[in-house]
């Protein structure tokens, strides 16, 4: 697996295995040993996805060694500000059963954003987190946090496809050396995505599906990418990228697929309330 370095010295593995809306209790248990056994080793949860418990498990029951695999997960909203910030890490920490996260992101930017990131970075310090990163950033609201910080976010884990390509983001946070995590990565299985020409022509000239040719435009382009499934045939393909290269022209056109929006604006009114409204994690 191919593996990218951070601006603190650690390294993660290109593709991860996202878990958002898997449910917990067994399918985010099966789809993560399934994501195991077909030679994932970075996972992608979060205290709202509800599901770190069952990635634990999975992890546990894989026989695969806790340091060969690279787990992230993410604070929630509710838990934002130093002290609940701080209670928040040691319950990801329980809930998946581990005595360290690999990464440990900022899920959004809202609310007390930098006591919540002090929390983070004296956990990085006592050695529970090993990178800490943000989420949902864009240029202005990067531009707002991040200068109080102390630490520079080793990664921003955003939407980004090749309908919505960060171009602006990634010009900024590049003079950072901060690296991108593309969620999304397959549009959320936007079919206008999937069967967009320029993606089909070269899934038939390379052998290979929509999916995949869209995460070896967005690895090629150095990003970090996450995606989802719950099909055992797509986790398997969605990791199986490595076998073939997009010539440069082949990448001109992908990344002239970019139309500068995405789904989600975090920066419309009201989004952060909505957020916390809509995923109430413990009372
Ligand atoms: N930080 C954040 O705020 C944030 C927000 C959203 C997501 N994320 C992270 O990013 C990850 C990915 O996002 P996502 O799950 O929403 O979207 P995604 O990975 O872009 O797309 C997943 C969808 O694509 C389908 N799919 C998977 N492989 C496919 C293939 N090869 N061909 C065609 N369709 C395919 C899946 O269906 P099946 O399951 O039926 O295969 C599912 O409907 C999440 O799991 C999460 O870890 C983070």
């Amino acid at each position: 697996m191919m593996e990218v370095r951070l601006n603190d010295g650690n390294s993660i593995p290109a593709v991860g295995f996202g878990v958002f809306q898997i449910p917990n209790d067994g399918p985010t248990y099966d789809a993560v040993l399934a994501a195991l056994k077909a030679g994932y080793r970075h996972i992608d949860t979060a205290a709202a996805y509800m599901n770190e418990s069952d990635v634990g498990k999975a992890v546990k029951d894989s026989g695969i060694d806790r340091s060969e695999i690279f787990i992230t997960s993410k604070l929630w909203l509710q838990d934002y500000g130093y002290e609940a910030a701080k209670k928040g890490i040691e319950t990801s920490l329980v809930n998946l059963g581990t005595d360290y996260i690999d990464l440990y992101l900022l899920h959004q930017p809202y609310g007390d954003v930098a006591g919540a990131w002090k929390a983070l970075e004296e956990a990085k310090e006592e050695g529970k987190l090993r990178s800490i990163g943000v989420s949902n950033m864009t240029p202005k609201i990067w531009q707002e946090y991040v200068p109080q910080f102390n630490t520079v976010p080793a990664v921003n884990q955003v939407e980004c496809n090749p309908f919505f390509q960060q171009k602006e983001l990634r010009a900024l946070l590049d003079k950072e050396d901060v690296k991108i995590e593309a969620y999304f990565p397959l549009g959320h299985g936007n079919p206008q995505l999937l069967s967009h020409p320029v993606v089909q022509k070269l899934a038939e000239k390379y052998g290979k599906d929509a999916g995949q040719i869209l995460l070896r435009f967005e690895v090629q382009d150095g990003l970090i990418v996450l995606p989802k499934s719950t099909k055992p045939e797509r986790i398997e393909g969605n990791i199986c990228i490595f076998d073939f290269e997009l010539t440069s022209e082949e990448m001109e056109e992908m990344r002239a697929m970019d139309t500068g929006k995405g789904t989600h604006d975090p920066e419309a009114p009201g989004v952060g309330e909505n957020l916390l409204n809509a995923y109430k994690i413990h009372d």
